[in-house]
């Protein structure tokens, strides 16, 4: 007990028995009756008496003119006592005992409510912010290959804010590359709300302006605002604001506005206003919005340098032999055209795309003398150039992304006879890459101009395919290839080959790259 319960407790005991107690202290000769002589040293005798007595309570000492002082023990150093008829000592004491148990009771009863009601609060608490992860897990998809910042925010933010019981909440997406460590506040590039704008551009930049550098180091919660969001003459009265970065990155900020009143009546935990619960929910979300952000990032350089690398393999065939200039990628889109019209999924038409930009790689391996002659080539030169084909393989066969590509490299020279080359496969046997880019190469070389040659007419071309079918090409594919002919002529004719990039020489204004003296 400590003392303000103390002197409550004495007061209560004074009531019950009707005439005053007093708090003894042990230690304290002044804490003991005034107007009852030697009753302090009454009671502090007393108190050391019954702190070395197990089992009792209280002690009388009797007094003048039938009067006795009684003291109740309530801790080893502490009491209460008081004076009363002889007569009458005993049963007070017993009443004061009684009247202290139940104060002590009463005190306990409430420690324990409160601790229950704190304890309610808290698994009220956990269990809002389960729930509205488990809402978020559910509505969380793993990251999708194309998706844009815009549509991974979005997927965040329509969960979250109804967890949050927001009535609205952004993703403020921020310009650039902006790197954590670079001191200026990056502007705003898009924003993507879970419903209608309810901030005005121009205010958020302005809150951003004041509260960004605050986010920067915990979440910025604000209560009873009363701000006018210049849409529609709403207000902002409460808000969160939380920097979304990962490791080397500021992706933005979310901001949640307003708390929805008048929760559903299953929610009675809800509270008018935001509170840390909810700043906690939110930064948890954020830091997963972050993440799939910063992967977003990751995957797009990936496929950049993907792409940049099967390029500069295509530049470097086309390099050797400019003649072919554009070769790879008509053939690349007739092939991808051919696979469409053949009903195969989207990734079968990237992939032979990708087949054809790259078929003819091995000729990198081909001596100019023999790749860049015009005209036929003997038996010696046929043999050298048809080395071209494992020569492809040989270059690709070690890099796992472009494993896919490897049997229409390998391929794309066998006839349907079993007369081609490398391995003289016959008409399935061929992979079905090697069948289509076989039909697309051969267009490709009768319609293109050569230094020594003008391209062939299509009508002639398809009489040349419909002459083969069967013997070179497959029979179905010759038919739909032919039959779909103005389809193919039209990215033929569409097709523009891709400028080679010249580089800047040094000039005036250029840096020196001399050494310095
Ligand atoms: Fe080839």
């Amino acid at each position: 007990m400590d003392a303000r319960q103390i002197e409550e407790l004495c007061h209560i005991v004074g009531d019950q028995l009707g005439h005053p107690a007093q708090i003894i202290l042990r230690d304290d000769p002044e804490s003991a009756c005034a107007g009852y002589l030697n009753a302090p040293s009454f009671s502090q005798q007393c108190l050391q008496e019954l702190a070395a007595v197990e089992n009792r309570r209280w002690a009388i000492r009797p007094g003048n003119k039938g009067q006795c002082w009684v003291t109740l023990q309530l801790s080893e150093r502490t009491g209460l006592g008081w004076q009363t008829h002889a007569d009458e000592a005993e049963m007070s004491a017993k009443l004061a005992m009684v009247t202290v148990d139940h104060f002590l009771l009463e005190r306990m009863q409430l420690g324990q409510t409160q601790e229950i009601d704190s304890l309610t609060e808290q698994v009220m608490d956990d269990f809002e912010e389960l729930a509205l992860l488990r809402s978020l897990a559910e509505s969380l998809p793993l990251l999708q290959e194309d998706e844009s910042p815009e549509q991974i925010a979005k997927r965040f933010i329509d969960p979250l804010a109804l967890g949050l019981g927001a009535e609205s909440l952004v993703a403020i997406l921020a310009e650039g590359s902006s790197e954590t460590n670079e001191s200026k506040r990056p502007g705003i590039q898009k924003l993507v709300w879970n419903d209608a704008p309810f901030v005005d551009p121009a205010a958020l930049e302005s809150l951003l302006d004041q509260q960004a550098e605050t986010a920067k180091r915990q979440p910025v919660v604000q209560n009873h605002l009363e701000l006018p969001t210049q849409i529609n003459g709403q207000l902002i009265r409460e808000m969160i604001l939380i920097e979304c970065r990962s490791e080397t990155h500021l992706h933005g900020w979310l901001c949640a506005f307003n708390r929805i009143e008048n929760q559903a009546a299953d929610q009675q935990w809800a509270q008018h206003g935001f509170t840390t619960v909810q700043a906690s929910l939110m930064q948890t979300a954020t830091n997963q919005l972050a993440a799939q952000l910063h992967n977003a990032k990751l995957f797009r350089q990936k496929e950049n340098l993907f792409t940049d690398v099967v390029r500069a393999l295509v530049n470097a065939v086309e390099a050797r032999d400019p003649y072919t200039c554009g070769h790879s990628e008509r053939v690349a889109s007739f092939a991808r055209c051919l696979t469409q019209l053949s009903g195969r999924s989207l990734s079968d038409c990237d992939r032979i795309f990708l087949t054809g930009l790259l078929h003819d790689v091995g000729k990198i391996a081909i001596p100019d003398g023999v790749l860049q002659k015009p005209g036929h080539l003997d038996e010696r030169e046929r043999a050298i150039i048809e080395t071209h084909t494992d020569a492809g393989w040989r270059i690709l066969h070690e890099l796992d992304a472009l494993k896919s590509v490897l049997p229409g490299v390998l391929y794309h020279h066998e006839h349907y006879n079993g007369k081609g080359y490398p391995d003289g496969l016959a008409g399935e046997e061929i992979p079905w890459e090697g069948r289509v880019l076989a039909v697309c190469d051969a267009f490709d070389a009768m319609t293109s101009d050569r230094p020594y040659r003008d391209g062939m007419p299509i009508k002639k071309a398809c009489e040349i395919l419909r002459g083969g079918s069967g013997t070179y090409w497959d029979p179905t594919l010759i038919d739909l290839f032919v039959d779909s002919i103005d389809q193919i002529d039209a990215i033929r004719i569409a097709h523009k080959p891709r400028a080679a990039a010249v580089r800047e020489k040094p000039g005036t204004n250029a840096p020196s790259f001399a050494a310095a003296d």
